[in-house]
């Protein structure tokens, strides 16, 4: 077999883990799930989440990728016995539900993205705004679309770690930036802004207590849809690092840079919402679409922020997609020996069937998205932190302490953060979640079933 894959630099490493960590989770689910959340108080609660689930965890999958130079499906082979050996196949199974409809809704910001360089967004009516989103999130038009988004997905993979995605990027996570900041800088001078703001930044401590049933939930399932934990992404990468580095450094990296670009983001869309007066509770998944395409139809230079809004989405949701899809592919390549083109071509060939039924109707998004966020991100994470911390605890800390000088008895907190609050946490969160998405498929789904 011929000798795997690894990072060429440090920085190339961090930046793919950082460019899969910011993508449409940050853009486009965390505004409506502020939305739905009640704005400054989902956000607290999100960050604490953030910080005392999101970093043991991320380095719970840095630990097992580094170990053993594996996909996710291999690696858990590799450490596990009896039936924890078959963990990663939830992770490819989960892979291929995220990607469906991630690339769907990818491809949404992609046409609206040309839309910008043809008849661009003077729509200046709500009615009007709602009608385009229709127009454009299914159909024809939302089968192209997703159909590009995926090819350019495709020919990155295909083209590999060095020469692929590192080089991608590279250029991609620094641009996402760059052009959020001028944004976030832009939507300051809006006459929204400081309503925007105060929305945001300050919450409501009551809606924390009367609410936390569907708050924490919420917040855990963003939380790791964002750092795009619970489905391998961490494990793949981990797997292509030549040499031993501080894991508890990076991942901190990460999650910074992860964080902040959605903080980032709530700077640039609440302000751009306020301005068009329209309503940030409304929940729905085209709410950014609506209130942006109004705003950026009524405001000067409106055509040109709306180009540079969805295409610095459509970028960000690139550098995702790729780590998705990585994990598919490098689980075929090293249990199968398949060469990388050949898996990368099956892989995104069934994606993309996958994600048709989404293309056709958003009750699909809604079921796919709603498995994928309140249970199987959760549930894979569940059983890779009582994996770790309760099957491999030795080896793990083993694994965390090469590359830091000295780690000293922080490995034991991190094992014991990881064996007791966080899987409390996890299984409190995945009742909840199961609950919610049980009455999402008797209520929303079966109507649209009875309907048919
Ligand atoms: N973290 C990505 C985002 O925020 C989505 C993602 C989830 C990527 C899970 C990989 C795995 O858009």
């Amino acid at each position: 077999m011929s000798e795997r894959e690894t990072w060429a630099t440090r920085t190339g490493f961090i930046l793919a883990a950082v460019g899969s960590a910011v993508g449409l989770g940050n853009i486009w689910r965390f505004p409506f799930a502020v939305g739905e959340g009640g704005g400054a108080a989902f956000l607290l609660v999100y960050l604490l989440f953030v910080a005392i689930i999101g970093f043991p965890a991320i380095l719970v999958e840095f630990v097992i990728g580094r170990r053993t130079d594996r996909n996710p499906v291999g690696a858990l082979k590799d450490l596990g016995h009896g039936a924890w050996r078959y963990i990663g196949y939830l992770f490819i199974i989960t892979g291929f539900v995220i990607m469906s409809y991630y690339s769907v809704v990818a491809g949404w910001f992609l046409r609206y993205f040309t839309l910008g360089f043809t008849e661009g967004y003077a729509v200046d009516d709500p009615e009007a705004a709602l009608g385009l989103f229709g127009s454009i999130s299914t159909g024809l038009d939302a089968l192209l679309f997703h159909a590009i988004f995926m090819a350019a997905v495709l020919i990155v993979v295909g083209l590999g770690i060095r020469q692929g995605i590192e080089l991608a990027v590279k250029v991609m996570v620094p641009a996402i930036i760059a052009l959020l900041v001028g944004l976030a800088l832009y939507a300051a001078t809006m006459d929204g802004a400081s309503a925007a703001y105060s929305y945001y930044l300050s919450p409501d401590f009551g809606v924390i207590v009367d609410e936390w049933q569907t708050l924490l939930p919420l917040a855990a399932g963003q939380a790791f849809f964002t750092l795009s934990l619970g489905m391998g992404v961490m494990i793949t990468y981990a797997s292509y690092l030549g040499e031993d580095r501080n894991l508890s450094k990076d991942g901190l990296t990460i999650i910074g840079f992860d964080t902040g670009i959605a903080i980032l983001v709530g700077f640039v869309v609440f302000p751009f919402i306020f301005t068009a007066g329209t309503d940030p509770q409304q929940e729905t998944v085209g709410a950014i679409f609506v209130s942006l395409t109004q705003a950026f139809g009524e405001i000067p230079a409106g055509q040109i922020l709306g180009i540079i809004f969805f295409g610095t989405v459509a970028i960000a949701a690139l550098s995702s997609a790729i780590s998705i899809l990585e994990v598919v592919v490098s689980y075929l390549i090293d249990e199968y020996q398949q060469d990388r083109v050949t898996a990368t071509a099956i892989v995104g060939g069934a994606i993309f069937l996958l994600g048709i039924p989404v293309t056709q109707d958003l009750i699909f998004l809604d079921l796919f998205d709603g498995a994928v966020d309140g249970i199987l991100l959760v549930l894979g994470a569940l059983l890779l932190v009582l994996f770790v911390g309760w099957v491999i605890p030795d080896a793990a800390t083993d694994e965390l302490g090469k590359g830091i000088a000295n780690l000293g008895s922080s490995g034991d907190v991190w094992i014991w953060l990881v064996r007791v609050p966080i899987v409390l946490v996890l299984v409190v969160s995945l009742a909840l979640g199961i609950v919610d998405y049980v009455d999402f498929l008797s209520t929303d789904f079966a109507d649209w079933f009875a309907a048919r």
